[in-house]
């Protein structure tokens, strides 16, 4: 299967594949405007950190066709855009990205060119993706051969890392496909991921179409999953790595990793350096988003609890960099202690 891209820019358009609405349907969602854009990453049609990051290129690209440039409602465009989801921080990186490549092209006299630059650096970030993919899955191959040489493999994974959170073949599930392409995948274990259903809806979707094995099962199995010897590795994304390793990704993975490390299975986290905040110390300074009460009360419109009990909606936690095996980027897998290995690849070593 070629996987397919869920971001599409054309003819001065942004099309997002509409991941509210997968598996059941598979409908394009059309934004003209910064606003479109904003509302689309909000409202989660596009998600996953690294497209949540490319989908925001590609709206500043339309607020520049759409606006003559200046510098100063330029930078308030790119605050709004940045408060759309506040953990993810590939939305920060590729948004502080255009701002400066902007900002260098301000004594140019074609009025086009901000447009024009935006456009082709967000293709060269989708572009680029696909190789940096490949080359954390040929990491995350070679540390298991070392441990298990070429017996076929049981993998759990947690919320949805691959082509549609990622543009190309992902991370947590661009291991997998590559696995998957080895012959050495037996089955993948795949997250229900509570409670927006990444890992039911999406991962088990992706995998459909990949032809890779797999079951779906809920968070509560992990335990029961690993004490009875049913997990070889844990493989899960990141969207927010900081310098001493601690890594915010969807809630429910904190508990993985604990319950990985009492039963001694291996937890990796695979994310490319563009999910680095090398800028925070530990794990208490990332912002964890809050999010609608309704995405728990609810399914799909119906309201699934008594109407006058609360929720608590964190869509993210913070696994502790001590609990974590690896962490494979583009460049190597990183081991610990992380304050050293990350400050390694960000120093140029
Ligand atoms: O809320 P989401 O669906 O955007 O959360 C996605 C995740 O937590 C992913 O694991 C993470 O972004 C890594 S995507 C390669």
């Amino acid at each position: 299967m070629k996987e397919f891209s869920p971001i599409i820019f054309k003819d001065g358009q942004l099309s997002l594949l509409d991941q509210r609405k997968l598996p059941v349907e598979e409908n394009f969602i059309h934004c003209n405007t910064l606003e479109d854009g904003f509302k689309a990453i909000k409202d989660m049609v596009v998600r996953g950190a690294p497209c949540i990051g490319y989908s925001a290129i590609f709206s500043l690209a339309l607020w520049l066709k759409n606006n003559k440039y200046d510098s100063k409602e330029f930078k308030k465009a790119c605050l709004f855009l940045k408060g759309a989801r506040p953990t993810a921080v590939n939305l920060a990186f590729e948004v502080d990205k255009v701002y400066s490549l902007c900002e260098n092209l301000h004594d140019c006299e074609d009025e086009n060119i901000f447009y024009k630059e935006v456009v082709e650096f967000g293709f060269l970030q989708l572009r680029e993706s696909e190789s940096n993919n490949r080359a954390m899955a040929r990491f995350a191959h070679e540390e298991l051969k070392d441990r298990y040489k070429n017996k076929k493999l049981n993998i759990l994974t947690h919320c949805n890392t691959g082509f549609l959170a990622c543009g190309s073949i992902g991370t947590a599930l661009g291991v997998i496909q590559y696995l998957g392409e080895q012959k050495l995948i037996e089955n993948v274990w795949v997250d229900e991921t509570r409670p927006y259903l990444q890992g039911s809806r999406l991962t088990a979707y992706e995998l459909t179409k990949l032809e890779i094995p797999h079951k779906i099962v809920v968070e509560g199995a992990a335990s029961h999953l690993m004490s009875s010897g049913l997990v070889d590795a844990i493989f899960v994304g990141a969207d927010r790595i900081v310098s001493n390793g601690d890594t915010a990704n969807k809630i429910g993975t904190a508990s993985l990793s604990i319950i990985a490390k009492y039963y001694n299975i291996p937890f990796y986290v695979v994310a490319p350096k563009s999910s680095f905040d090398i800028d925070s110390n530990s794990g208490d300074e990332i912002e964890i988003e809050l999010r609608p009460e309704s995405e728990i009360t609810n399914y799909r419109d119906n309201q699934i609890s008594p109407l006058t009990s609360e929720a608590f909606n964190p869509s993210f936690d913070i696994t502790s960099g001590i609990n974590i095996t690896g962490i494979i980027c583009e460049q190597k897998c990183l081991k610990p202690p992380y304050l050293k290995s990350i400050k390694e690849i960000f120093n140029g070593n």
